[in-house]
């Protein structure tokens, strides 16, 4: 047994501590705490805590620790906010930046409005669950403390479908989504669809009040459409196609980005999925969506067009990492809203830091890629005012962020 002393946590929610000079990454435990163990390859797996801190406090969920989903339900929540906002800082700090940082803001349990659970027949019925952390086991679950009440309402009805799709031995990835028609569901790796299945699958949609369901990647039934409300606009988005993963995340990324925009009159949104600012800034402003999948971006059209009351809003399919919008093609636009996946926006940066764009509200998911580009733009001329830290994935060591970069 080695004994070390937790200095920090670390970017996936381990505690991490020292020993001669290495850095040990000890799962489960909190900064402060001195805990003993065996260590391997520079992991204590499990950590005996000798004595422990007043941020270590009960995790609220009976699955934790087993359930691969949550890394930090054992340590204190303000704690925790400050972490992610630490997480973002020093990716700057390695980039030599630094900015002012808003209060955070945290998504609250039973928001989650979409999840992938694994299903798996038993002999009496079917259950739901995760795969334990770093392995192929699945845990069954009753109830998650993070997914939305509408989800957890539909775990009856889900698990009928699991049997349905699954034999003895297989299981099924079913992906579920909150929309203002019910659960939106798409099972995958799922038995062949036949007309058995698909009568069955038809009547539980029905008996549970479930909006879509996909099989395979086929349609079988949209009892209602699978909205989403984007400002004033209704959007039914492809089956499986990006959507904030909390509805408070979401309202407060659009706030913060259209207090950027303010009351800029054309505006260009990048990586603009099925409209999510688009559609809210399209009240006051003529907005042209740019994204690499059309069948997004039909959605968003068609959501705009049935909405009332909202200014021109063009869309335009483009691979925006190989096809990047031009400084002469940005000419046009006074802002930019730009929210690409973790990957970043590298190419489409440089340019934008080369044009006449002078306000961007850049939304990021990854804050490697982030500070990567921030350094692009400010090395453009811009300044990086501030940086608004949304939690949209309590537990788990993901961040999502708004940043406003303005030059004169
Ligand atoms: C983080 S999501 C943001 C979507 C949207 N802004 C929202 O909040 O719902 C990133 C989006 O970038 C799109 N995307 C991924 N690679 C792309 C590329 N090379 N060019 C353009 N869009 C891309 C994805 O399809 C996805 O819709």
């Amino acid at each position: 047994m080695t004994e070390i002393l937790i200095k920090k946590l670390g970017a996936k929610g381990d505690g991490i501590g020292t020993l001669n000079g290495t850095e040990i990454f000890a799962p489960y435990t909190v900064p402060g705490e001195r805990v003993d163990g065996q260590i391997v390859h520079e992991r204590m797996e499990k950590a005996r805590i000798l004595e422990p801190v007043s941020l270590r406090v009960k995790p609220p969920c009976s699955h934790f620790k087993i359930c691969g989903g949550c890394s930090t339900q054992h340590i204190e929540r303000t704690f925790l906010a400050h972490w992610k906002q630490d997480l973002v800082r020093d990716a700057l700090a390695k980039q030599g930046l630094e900015t002012e940082f808003r209060a955070s803001i945290t998504s609250p349990t039973q928001s989650r409005r979409r999840a992938i659970f694994t299903g798996k027949r038993t002999k009496t019925g079917a259950y739901l669950g995760f795969h334990t952390r770093g392995t192929s086991q699945i845990v069954p679950i009753d109830n998650c403390v993070l997914v939305h009440p509408n989800i957890s309402a539909g775990f009856t009805g889900l698990k009928a479908l699991v049997k349905m799709a699954t034999s003895r031995k297989s299981e099924v990835r079913i992906a579920v989504a909150t929309s203002l028609g019910g659960l939106d569901i798409s099972v995958n790796d799922a038995l062949p669809l036949d007309n058995e299945i698909r009568e069955q699958a038809i009547k539980i949609m029905s008996k549970h009040g479930f909006s879509r369901l996909f099989w395979n990647g086929e349609i079988i039934i949209e009892r209602m459409a699978a909205q989403q409300q984007f400002g004033a606009a209704r959007v039914t988005p492809p089956s499986g196609s990006f959507l904030q993963a909390t509805q408070d995340g979401e309202a407060a990324l659009v706030e913060t980005v259209q207090e950027i925009v303010g009351k800029t009159k054309k505006i260009a949104d990048l990586f603009s999925g099925c409209g999510t600012f688009t559609l809210p800034l399209a009240k006051n402003a003529e907005i042209a969506a740019f994204e690499s999948d059309g069948t997004m971006l039909a959605a968003l059209d068609k959501g705009w067009r049935t909405a009332v009351g909202l200014k021109k809003v063009e869309t335009n399919t483009r691979d925006l990492f190989h096809n990047p919008l031009r400084e002469d093609e940005l000419k046009p636009f006074g802002a930019a809203v730009i929210d690409p996946p973790r990957a970043g926006a590298k190419a489409q940066t440089e340019f934008l830091a080369a044009s006449s764009v002078n306000t961007i509200a850049f939304v990021s998911c990854y804050p490697a890629t982030f500070a990567r580009d921030a350094r692009i733009l400010l090395d453009g001329g811009f300044t990086l005012d501030w940086v608004q830290t949304v939690d949209q994935f309590l537990w788990s060591s993901h961040c999502e962020l708004v940043a406003q970069f303005t030059r004169v």
